[in-house]
């Protein structure tokens, strides 16, 4: 099962595609995740991907193709694989279609979590995330057993770099001019799944599960 999370910035890409990959027993790749480990081990990598992420910019696309096309060719994913923020743009989904064609392969599900503006904000002032192990969290609707503490590694959680008010408004502005004419490219593939981000996650997850038929 070949599946690519859609859907705005703090839409709940990164908590479904955990669930699901652990459900399904794949890979979760977010490219998210992988800028933000190199940038905590101070890659060449990460520190070019900073520059742009803390502007609420996207890396280019030349940092960021190669790099997934390379990682869905490893044996892990030979059953399937979870994309949590790639693609992004119209020339990253070129990319990844034509890695795919050329081993006869395509998408299954292209998932969007359609949630609108107005309530990302709120979800990302609330957010918090553990870097030392990467979970994520929410203030009222996902909260830390104990306050300000990782529940899996004990971690301290903090709020994202990426994620105040006027970083996220630019990461809205470029997720509808970038990001959002990818839903007419996988409509136009039937490959689009539709799925309603404003409910609880469980629900939310409900949906996914019932859809792709885990
Ligand atoms: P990335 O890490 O992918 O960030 P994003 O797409 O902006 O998405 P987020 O991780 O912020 O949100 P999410 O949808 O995963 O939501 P979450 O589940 O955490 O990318 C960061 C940056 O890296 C980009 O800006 C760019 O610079 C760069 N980058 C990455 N990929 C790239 C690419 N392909 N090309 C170029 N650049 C790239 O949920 C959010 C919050 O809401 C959490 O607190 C959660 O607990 C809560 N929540 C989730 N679901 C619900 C619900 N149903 N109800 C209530 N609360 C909920
Ligand atoms: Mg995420």
């Amino acid at each position: 099962m070949k599946i690519i999370m859609l859907g705005a910035p703090g839409a709940g890409k990164g908590t479904q595609a955990k669930m699901i990959a652990e459900k399904c027993g794949i890979p979760h790749i977010s490219t998210g995740d992988i800028f933000r480990a190199n940038i905590k081990q101070g890659t060449e990598l990460g520190r070019k991907a900073k520059t742009y992420m803390d502007q609420g910019l996207l890396v280019p696309d030349e940092l960021v193709c190669d790099l997934v096309v390379d990682r869905i060719k490893q044996d892990d994913c030979e059953r399937g694989y979870i994309l949590d923020g790639f693609p992004r743009t119209i020339p990253q989904a070129h990319a990844l279609e034509d890695a795919l064609s050329a081993i006869g392969q395509k998408i299954d599900y292209a998932i969007d979590i359609d949630v609108p503006d107005e309530n990302i904000i709120d979800r990302m002032a609330g957010r918090r995330s553990c870097p030392k192990c990467g979970a994520t969290y929410h203030i009222k609707y996902n909260p830390t057993k104990a306050e300000g503490i990782c529940d899996v590694c004990g971690g301290e959680v903090v709020l994202r770099e990426d994620d105040k008010p006027e970083t996220v408004k630019n990461r809205l502005s470029v997720y509808h001019e970038q990001t959002q004419p990818l839903i007419d490219f996988y409509s136009e593939r039937n490959a689009l799944a539709e799925i309603n981000g404003v409910q609880p996650m469980e629900k939310v997850f409900e949906d996914i599960v019932n859809l792709i038929g885990a």
